[in-house]
C-alpha cells in the first residue's frame, strides 16, 4: 500500500513534488502560520498560496516557526491576474513576502490578464500567452523551480501549446477536481502532453456540499475514514496531488492520516460517476470568460 504522506509526483522537469499539501486560500492572515506551522511539524512537505490570498508572508513565518530546513519544503505560490505584464515583478514581490529566495512552483493563477487600473476589464494587448512568454524566462533564474498554470481548460491549454513561442511545457496544471467535478478529459490531456494535475477544492470547499452525499458517507462509514480522507484518497489514487486548506490543527492532523489504506477500484469508481455536478470557482468576476465547459 502507498505511503502517500512520503510519495511524489515526478514532473516533466524531473522535480518531485510531495502528493499532499496544504492549502491556504481564506486561511487568514492571523490562522494561517499556526496553521503551516502545526502541518509542517506533522509531516506535511508541500504548501500551496498565491499573492492573491493575501497571506504570503504569514505563510512564510509559519515555514520558518517549524523548524523544517527549506529545502524539504515544495513552495507552490501564483502570479495574480493584474500581474501578467510583470511576471518578474510578481516574483519579487512573493519571494519578499515569503521571505525565502526561491519557489519550488510558481503558477499563472488564471489564464486572465486583467487590468491593473480596472479590475473589470482585460489589458489591452495581452493575452496569457505573452504572458507565458516572460514564465519561460523565470527557471534560469534560480528564483523559481517549475512553471506551471492554474484554472486552464483544454481550449486554452491547445491555445497555449500550439503557439511557436511555447518552449516549456507546464511542469503543472492546478485545477479544481472533486467528486462533483470529476474532469476526467481534462484530466486525460494533461496526461498526454505530459502536465501533473493538482487537485484544488479537493473537499468541494468551504461549506462542501459533498459531505452531505450518501455514496460518499457510506463508503467512509463502511472503511472506518472520515469523507474528508476518503476525497483525498480519491484524489490520490487518480494520480493528482492534493492540497486540502484547513486552519484547524485536528483537521490538519486527520487530513494527512493518508497511510496504509486504499479505496478498491469499485470505490474510485462509485466516486467518479456521482450525478450531482458543482464547480466552486467560476469565471465570472473575471473580465474573459475561461471556462468553456470542455472539461468534462
Ligand atoms: N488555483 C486556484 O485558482 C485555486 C482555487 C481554489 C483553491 N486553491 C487552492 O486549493 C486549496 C484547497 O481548496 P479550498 O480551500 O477551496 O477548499 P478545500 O481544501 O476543498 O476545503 C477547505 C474547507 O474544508 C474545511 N475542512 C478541511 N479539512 C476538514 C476536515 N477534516 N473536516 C471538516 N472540514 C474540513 C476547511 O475548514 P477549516 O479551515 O475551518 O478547518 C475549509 O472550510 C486552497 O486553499 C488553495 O490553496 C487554488
Amino acid at each position: 500500500m502507498a505511503q502517500h504522506t512520503k510519495s511524489t509526483y515526478t514532473l516533466n522537469t524531473g522535480a518531485k513534488i510531495p502528493a499532499i499539501g496544504l492549502g491556504t486560500w481564506q486561511s487568514k492572515p492571523s490562522e494561517v502560520r499556526e496553521a503551516v506551522k502545526v502541518a509542517l511539524q506533522r509531516g506535511y512537505r508541500h504548501i500551496d498560496t498565491a499573492l492573491a490570498y493575501g497571506n504570503e508572508e504569514e505563510v512564510g513565518q509559519g515555514i520558518r516557526d517549524s523548524g523544517v530546513p527549506r529545502e524539504e519544503i515544495w513552495i507552490t505560490t501564483k502570479l495574480d491576474n493584474p500581474w501578467h505584464h510583470r511576471v518578474e515583478d510578481g516574483v519579487t514581490s512573493s519571494l519578499r513576502s515569503l521571505g525565502v529566495d526561491y519557489v519550488d512552483l510558481y503558477l499563472i493563477h488564471w489564464p486572465s490578464s486583467t487590468d491593473p487600473n480596472d479590475l473589470k476589464k482585460h489589458l489591452p494587448d495581452w493575452n496569457f500567452v505573452k504572458t507565458w512568454q516572460e514564465m519561460q524566462k523565470l527557471p534560469v533564474s534560480g528564483r523559481v523551480k517549475n512553471i506551471g498554470v492554474s484554472n486552464f481548460g483544454i481550449r486554452n491549454l491547445e491555445i497555449l501549446l500550439n503557439d511557436p513561442s511555447c518552449k516549456i511545457v507546464p511542469a503543472v496544471n492546478q485545477i479544481e477536481l472533486h467528486p462533483n467535478c470529476p474532469s476526467p478529459k481534462l484530466l486525460g490531456y494533461c496526461k498526454a502532453k505530459g502536465i501533473h494535475c493538482t487537485a484544488y477544492s479537493c473537499l468541494g470547499s468551504t461549506d462542501s456540499p459533498l459531505y452531505r452525499d450518501e455514496a460518499l458517507l457510506k463508503i467512509a462509514k463502511a472503511k472506518g475514514k472520515t469523507p474528508q480522507q476518503v476525497l483525498l484518497m480519491w484524489g490520490l489514487q487518480r494520480g493528482t496531488s492534493v492540497i486540502p486548506k484547513s486552519v484547524t490543527a485536528s483537521r490538519i492532523e486527520k487530513n494527512f492520516e493518508l497511510d496504509g489504506w486504499e479505496l478498491t477500484p469499485e470505490e474510485v469508481q462509485k466516486l467518479s460517476s456521482l450525478p450531482d455536478r458543482f464547480k466552486v470557482c467560476r469565471d465570472a468576476w473575471l473580465p474573459i470568460k475561461v471556462f468553456f465547459g470542455d472539461d468534462e
